[in-house]
């Protein structure tokens, strides 16, 4: 069943000069509990795409449809709700120093929370038990009670990862959640999020720089390129011959990433099949 659909979908940053569109005309259908890695190098749009799919940016054409809504053509009291179900970990995580590591993940729980349920659950944290079991994801359940201040850039990754896991949204939305990890634990939390988003069924979508970890850890990976989208294919089609062209001009970006990683996360209750091409219904 179809649970996101972009037609034509056009959006521009709201600091964009000169009216330079980041994601132009963009296309694309998600279906409930699929998993989709975005790629493509500095600037292609990704962080705009995402934030056009959240509600965070209103598009300048085409049409976002969530679940059969129109967030933008709804009241604000129906957008807020729609809002409520989907959860953004944006590039740079907003982690405020002094909190302690198990209200910082909590605080992923506000979207969905009535506002005296949120406020109590900042000075009493109550639900710790969960906190922990998000953590234990990433390997941080020792850190629950640490202060936010004293991780490193890495475990702040972590505990905002876990964050996203604690939203218990439909549709989570994540940018960029690999720059401050090593390979391997790169590796370790994308499994993490990938069977966490399986297990309960959410559609998860993952902006990545690491292409190897999207050809391992995905099932689909949409590329993007100067804010069109340039292929759209299941992870067995996508040849480096594709992804040399995506890269064109931005090799750096591609690095070492064409010597391959093995597949890293177990193939669970999907794959999905999509009707494509995209109709949005
Ligand atoms: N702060 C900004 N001010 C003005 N325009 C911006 C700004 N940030 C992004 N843009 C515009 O939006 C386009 C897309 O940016 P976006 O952040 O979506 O790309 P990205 O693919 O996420 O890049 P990165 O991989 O570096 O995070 C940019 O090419 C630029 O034209
Ligand atoms: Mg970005």
């Amino acid at each position: 069943m179809q649970h996101l659909c972009l037609s034509r979908l056009s959006a521009r940053h709201p600091a964009a000069r000169n009216g330079v569109l980041a994601i132009d005309g963009v296309n694309l259908e998600v279906a409930h509990g699929e998993v989709v890695a975005v790629i493509g190098p500095s600037g292609a749009g990704k962080t705009t795409l995402l934030q056009a799919i959240a509600c965070a940016l209103r598009p300048v054409a085409g049409e976002l449809t969530i679940q059969g809504r129109r967030p933008w053509s709804v009241s604000r009291r129906a957008q807020h709700r729609m809002r409520g179900r989907l959860f953004l970990a944006p590039q740079v995580p907003p982690l405020p120093p002094r909190q302690r590591v198990v209200t910082a993940v909590l605080a992923g729980r506000l979207p969905g929370q009535s506002f005296w349920a949120s406020l109590r659950s900042l000075f009493y944290p109550r639900e710790i038990a969960l906190a922990r079991d998000a953590l234990a994801r990433f390997d941080m359940a020792d850190k629950l009670f640490e202060r936010v201040d004293r991780l490193s850039g890495g475990e702040r990754q972590r505990v905002a990862l876990a964050r996203a896991l604690v939203a218990q949204a439909d549709l989570i939305l994540v940018d960029e959640p690999l720059s401050a990890l090593d390979p391997t634990r790169a590796q370790q939390a994308i499994a993490s999020l990938v069977s966490a988003a399986r297990e309960s069924g959410a559609t998860l979508i993952t902006t990545l720089h690491q292409v190897e970890v999207a050809r391992a850890g995905f099932e689909r990976i949409v590329a993007l390129r100067n804010g069109q989208v340039l292929f759209d294919a299941p992870v067995a089609e996508v040849s480096d011959e594709m992804l040399r062209e995506l890269y064109a001009e931005h090799e750096d970006e591609l690095g070492t990433s064409l010597e391959g990683v093995a597949p890293f996360v177990p193939s669970g209750p999907m794959p999905i099949e999509v009707d494509r091409p995209m109709t949005c219904r």
